[in-house]
């Protein structure tokens, strides 16, 4: 069955290109984006990786951990690292899991058999601390994921996990956002005492809090 938002991410040991890892442990009290790839030495893929390890900093910043999966074995994978290291400008940073016998693919829903029942398609997972799905995506084999996209959706995760606030179309970091609507005025002016505008009953703004 699909996982839905809320849900438990399932738990799995797995062999990586950093070693056999039980990912939750793996995930500890860090955030964790896990995403798939439909093949090793693939075009769309091999700069996907490339790209993940060039702004792995970004995440780790924000307390989050990356792992990518593709169903091809182990040798398979280190072979292609020195392929992404050398076309990508990067030094790969992160685990791929080898997942042969498509033991993560299935439990996470990343085959979808009517476009391709061998591999996976693009799935990306945000997992919080509290090891539930946050956010889920899925793109096809033939378009690569905006990363940006990613970590502008993690900002907003973080920040609506600690403020009763919701982040409105396209919002950025230092942008407004919009006060929850379970928020009464009253309470609003109390929570954000850099002040409330009101456009509507159910449409206030307020500064992005400092932290
Ligand atoms: C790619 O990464 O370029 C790709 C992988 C599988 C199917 C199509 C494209």
């Amino acid at each position: 069955m699909a996982l839905r938002l809320g849900d438990t991410a399932p738990n799995f040991t797995a062999t990586t290109t950093e070693g056999t890892i039980d990912f939750h442990t793996w995930l500890g009290t860090s955030w964790g984006v896990l995403f798939s790839h439909p093949a090793d030495y693939t075009p769309v893929c091999t700069t996907e990786l490339g790209t993940v390890a060039r702004i792995k900093d970004d995440f780790e910043k924000r307390n989050v951990k990356v792992i990518a999966v593709s169903v091809d074995p182990i040798d398979s994978h280190h072979g292609w690292i020195k392929d992404i290291n050398e076309t990508q400008r990067c030094s790969m940073n992160f685990p791929v899991i080898a997942d042969p016998d498509r033991s993560v693919a299935t439990a996470y829903d990343m085959i979808h058999p009517n476009v391709d029942d061998k591999a996976t398609v693009r799935s990306v997972f945000v997992i919080g601390p509290d090891k539930k799905i946050k956010l889920t995506l899925t793109y096809p084999a033939s378009t690569g994921r905006n990363f940006l996209e990613i970590l502008r959706v993690i900002d907003s995760l973080q920040l609506t996990a600690k403020h009763k606030l919701a982040t409105p179309a396209d919002w950025q970091q230092g942008n407004d956002c919009i006060v929850s609507m379970a928020v009464s005025d009253a309470d609003a002016e109390k929570l954000f005492p850099q002040g409330v505008r009101r456009v509507r009953p159910y449409l206030r703004y307020t500064a992005q809090p400092a932290s």
